[in-house]
């Protein structure tokens, strides 16, 4: 499907087939989630064996989705349905992670009050809350989403209440931006990954408005997958997290450039235009206290920096 979404250069076979040499007990069924009927084959076959899902299976872009949302709908939506209720009939006791998104928000952080610095877009510091970020009591609702956001928080929603209402161990994680070394960046999806491969490649990037100073908190994939074994340890019913790099860990588009360069000492080959995205955040940040107080024990590993280190010792093979 990634593929298909964002094109042949897109494509995660090559992570698939590494991981089939790496790991002896690494198996790829290669099914396509809008299938009810594929699906429960597998859970048929696999019930009593299934202890974790962790859901990461989307069309993730904001972006693409305006395209072909009926297909945005079917994936996003309707394959979470179907994951959750086949879970419920064959293996209602295991733990199931959701990957959601930052999206379920909609527009509504460009509405707290911001103040524009040389570099960055930042909360206005007199202002009492949002210091430490966004947190999950914000309004998902009376916003503009994007035709992504939405869908998302149709599956969002619908985790959540197979938690609530049928007191499933359902786990929802609102991704800040997600990323890490074996991130395959796409011209719609996965910023840092992305512009990593056009500065190592000297292809032409664009920024969507807000003059590059818009700001994303970044999570290394090890660290997210470090908070998803915490909540499978000590699992709670239809539990909603955010889930970023937090203070810990952010930056601007202009930062990212500045950093990257600095990186693999190549000029960032760019140019501005003023249209920004649809819905698009102008600053967000993820507040990540309430699963820290649920998760004591979860820390970070890696920062920004050990990201894009780690993004550029991938990619430079590779690109
Ligand atoms: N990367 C981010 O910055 C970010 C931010 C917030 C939330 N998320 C969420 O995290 C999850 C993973 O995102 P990602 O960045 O790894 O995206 P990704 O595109 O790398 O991974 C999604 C995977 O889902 C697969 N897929 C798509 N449609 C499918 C279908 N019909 N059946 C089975 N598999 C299908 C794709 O082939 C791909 O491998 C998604 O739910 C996404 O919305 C990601």
């Amino acid at each position: 499907m990634r593929s298909y979404f964002f094109g042949e250069s897109a494509s995660t076979h090559w992570r698939i087939k590494e991981l089939q040499e790496k790991f002896q007990n690494y198996e790829h069924l290669n099914i396509d989630i809008r299938s009810h009927e594929d699906l429960e084959k597998i859970f048929r076959k696999y019930a009593t064996d299934i202890h974790l899902i962790i859901h990461a299976a989307a069309q993730p872009s904001h972006d693409w989705a305006a395209k072909e949302p009926l297909v945005d709908f079917g994936v996003n939506a309707m394959g979470t349905m179907n994951l959750l209720e086949l879970t419920r009939q064959h293996c209602e006791d295991a733990v199931f992670i959701f990957t959601s998104t930052n999206k379920v928000y909609g527009d509504n952080p460009n509405f707290l009050p911001l103040i524009e610095k040389d570099l960055r877009y930042e909360i206005d510091e007199s202002h009492k809350y949002f210091k430490e970020g966004i947190d999950e009591d914000l309004s998902i609702d009376h916003t503009t989403h994007s035709v992504f956001g939405a869908s998302k928080v149709a599956a969002d929603v619908m985790v959540q209440e197979y938690g609530k209402y049928f007191g499933m161990k359902t786990g929802v994680f609102r991704g800040g931006c997600l990323t890490g070394p074996n991130h395959s960046g796409a011209q719609l999806h996965g910023f840092l990954s992305y512009l990593m491969k056009c500065n190592l490649a000297k292809t032409h990037y664009t920024i969507f408005g807000y003059k590059g100073k818009q700001v994303r908190d970044n999570i290394h994939s090890f660290d997210l997958v470090n908070m998803f074994w915490h909540f499978y340890q000590k699992p709670r019913c239809g539990e909603v997290y955010n889930a970023g790099g937090s203070r810990f860990s952010n930056c601007s588009m202009l930062e990212a450039i500045d950093l990257i360069e600095k990186i693999t000492t190549n000029k960032m080959d760019y140019s501005y235009t003023e249209t920004n995205r649809i819905g698009d955040h102008i600053w967000y940040i993820s507040d990540i206290q309430k699963f820290k107080n649920h998760y004591p024990n979860w820390e970070y590993k890696y920062d920004l920096n050990d990201m894009l280190i780690q993004i550029f010792n991938s990619m430079k093979t590779r690109v």
